[in-house]
């Protein structure tokens, strides 16, 4: 079994890591991501009883989990391996219990200019997460603020553990959400909580998050990982191929007109009926047996 990975370990590092206590327990049956890059910043694992769920736990914890440049690489990497891993049907992102991420790094912004922002397109490397096909549930202990918050959101599904906080507190360093957060807060909680939390740069707690509809579970805090990789395990027991559509198609809810929204969820509808899995699981129904998908 694999103790606690950073991608492929660091000979050293790994030494050191195991020697420390870890907030999180190592997954049981969980093995190392076929990742192959040295991490750093980045534990990644795959567990399951079918090795279907990919598991990414930000650490950086001297700072946090702040989303420096070099975390956010590193993620997009992590994520773009496990899109691309045939086994894998769902993945979790989540930190430590005192926090998910505590936002982009400020030390890193600190003395950025408009110029360097606008022409490296600074941040908009991060929009990778969104567009991942295969499910994402963050799962949420502690901090989730600024770009922490803005990260969740960008995630199909928010568990949060009950000490959760999540907010937008970049009116207090002078600046606005930069990765997304003034328009998905505003789809997930609507108009004023969402100006409420942006312009007074306020956190809401965990069971306030539910209430609002940002996140769709509470847990006790010990509870919560192993709460995402049963949901995350149970969405890759379905056809990975179907679920792909559905969450396409959920997503265009986000993106277009309730006309526009319902002609795509048609068009997508229409086209499980060209796969093996829509044929096999109402075939299943009909036998009264489980159904095989084989993502086809
Ligand atoms: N960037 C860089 N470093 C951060 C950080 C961040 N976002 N958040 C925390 N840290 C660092 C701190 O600087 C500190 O490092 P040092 O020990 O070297 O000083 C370490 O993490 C621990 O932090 P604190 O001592 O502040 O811990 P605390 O428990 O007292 O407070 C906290 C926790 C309330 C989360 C506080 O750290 C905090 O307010 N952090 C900033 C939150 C924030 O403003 N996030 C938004 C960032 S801007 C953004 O995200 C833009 C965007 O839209 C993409």
């Amino acid at each position: 079994m694999a103790a606690v990975l950073r991608g492929v370990l660091r000979p050293g590092a790994a030494r050191r890591r195991l020697l420390l206590p870890s907030p999180l327990r190592p997954l049981p049956g969980a093995r190392c991501c076929s990742a192959g890059a040295p991490f750093q910043y980045l534990a990644v694992q795959k567990t399951g009883a079918r090795q279907s769920v990919g598991v990414i736990r930000l650490e950086r914890p001297q700072a946090l989990n702040a989303l420096c440049e070099g975390l956010m690489k590193e993620l997009g990497q992590a994520l773009e391996t496990l899109e691309n891993d045939p086994q894998v049907g769902a993945i979790v992102i989540t930190g430590s219990q005192k926090a998910f991420a505590a936002g982009a790094d400020i030390k890193e912004m600190q003395n950025k200019n408009f110029q360097e922002c606008y022409s490296s397109n600074f941040l908009a490397g991060w929009d990778k997460v969104s567009t991942v096909r295969k499910p994402i549930i963050a799962a949420v202990n502690g901090y989730a603020l600024g770009g922490g918050c803005e990260l969740a959101m960008m995630c199909d599904i928010i568990y949060a553990g009950e000490k959760a906080q999540f907010g937008q507190p970049e009116i207090l360093l002078g600046t606005i959400p930069g990765a997304g957060g003034t328009q998905r807060l505003t789809r997930a909680v609507g108009k004023s909580l969402a100006m409420e939390m942006i312009l007074t740069g306020d956190r809401i707690s965990a069971t306030e998050a539910k209430e609002a509809g940002l996140v769709s579970k509470v847990f006790p805090v010990e509870k919560l990982l192993d709460a995402a990789i049963a949901c995350a395990e149970k969405i890759a027991s379905n056809s990975k191929l179907v679920a792909a559509m559905a969450k396409e198609s959920v997503n265009a809810a986000f993106e277009t007109t309730l006309a526009e929204g319902t002609k795509t969820e048609k068009r997508l509808f229409y086209a499980t009926f060209a796969t093996d899995d829509r044929k096999e699981g109402m075939t299943a129904f009909v036998e009264k047996r489980k159904a095989n998908f084989t993502d086809s």
